[in-house]
């Protein structure tokens, strides 16, 4: 049985008090679901990283930071090593997220690079991958997929890739208020799980977590959660919003 995962991601929002405040709300509004068998994240910025991890240290929420380097230390002007992430109490990493894909212009070689540098430094790794509005069009989804998770996974044991989660994000649901239909994403969910068990095998295939991300919204996470191969929600902008991000954390469960 996979367990549920629900992460928010928080992208380049809040600041020194909204993200204290969205903490506690989001650790006090869930706590009678901690029993239950549902991993809860959130990834703030970097600046915040270490006051929400103490506000959390008594809580069932983990941390996740939104980006690492793959160095583990030395002279790299403005980067932040798996080893810092770890000293700070952090669990989980974003590890090629579209908007690091297309906007900062991080390569597939350099996502493998950081998940791979995630994993021997002992964090858990979100790898997320999905397909642009133009790639779904022209029916390359499954290419892109089959490419992102190849080359993302480069040289990683079945062993070592049993730490990461794997977010299906289409670019085109992200932001958008588009979610992709449930149909959409438990197809390219059960496709993402084949793939896994082609390039390892099907135990790893069975346990390994695949999360839907793109404009999850509470009124959209039942049906999402419903299918066979979505095992949980990356969540961006619902997740800023602590009433949005419980409801959409009970729909998980
Ligand atoms: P969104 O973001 O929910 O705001 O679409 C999801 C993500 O980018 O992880």
């Amino acid at each position: 049985m996979r367990r549920p995962f629900v992460a928010g991601n928080w992208k380049m929002n809040t600041d020194t008090h909204t993200s204290v405040d969205l903490t506690k709300r989001i650790a006090t509004g869930s706590s009678e679901v901690a029993g239950h068998s549902v991993t809860i994240a959130v990834c703030p910025p970097f600046t915040y990283l270490q006051s929400v991890t103490k506000a959390l240290s008594a809580s069932h929420i983990a941390v996740g930071a939104q980006d690492v380097y793959f160095e583990s230390n030395g002279a790299f002007t403005g980067e932040i090593s798996t080893s810092m992430l770890k000293d700070i109490g952090c669990t989980y990493i974003l590890c090629g997220h579209s908007e690091r894909r297309h906007v900062i212009g991080e390569t597939d070689e350099l996502i493998n690079k950081k998940a791979a540098a995630a994993i021997a430094g002992g964090l858990l790794p979100i790898l997320c991958i999905g397909e642009l509005l133009a790639e779904r069009d022209a029916d390359q989804t499954g290419q892109v997929i089959t490419r992102q998770l190849k080359s993302n996974l480069a040289g990683l044991s079945a062993e070592k890739v049993s730490a990461v989660t794997i977010a299906y994000e289409p670019v085109w649901a992200i932001g958008t208020g588009r979610t992709a239909t449930p149909q959409q994403a438990q197809e390219a969910h059960s496709f993402i799980r084949e793939l896994i068990a082609q390039m390892y095998d099907e135990e790893l295939a069975e346990e390994i977590r695949i999360l839907y991300g793109g404009s999850v919204k509470p009124d959209s996470a039942e049906s999402l959660m419903r299918q066979n191969d979505v095992d949980g929600l990356l969540v961006g902008g619902a997740s800023l919003k602590a009433d949005d991000f419980l409801a959409i954390i009970q729909a998980a469960i």
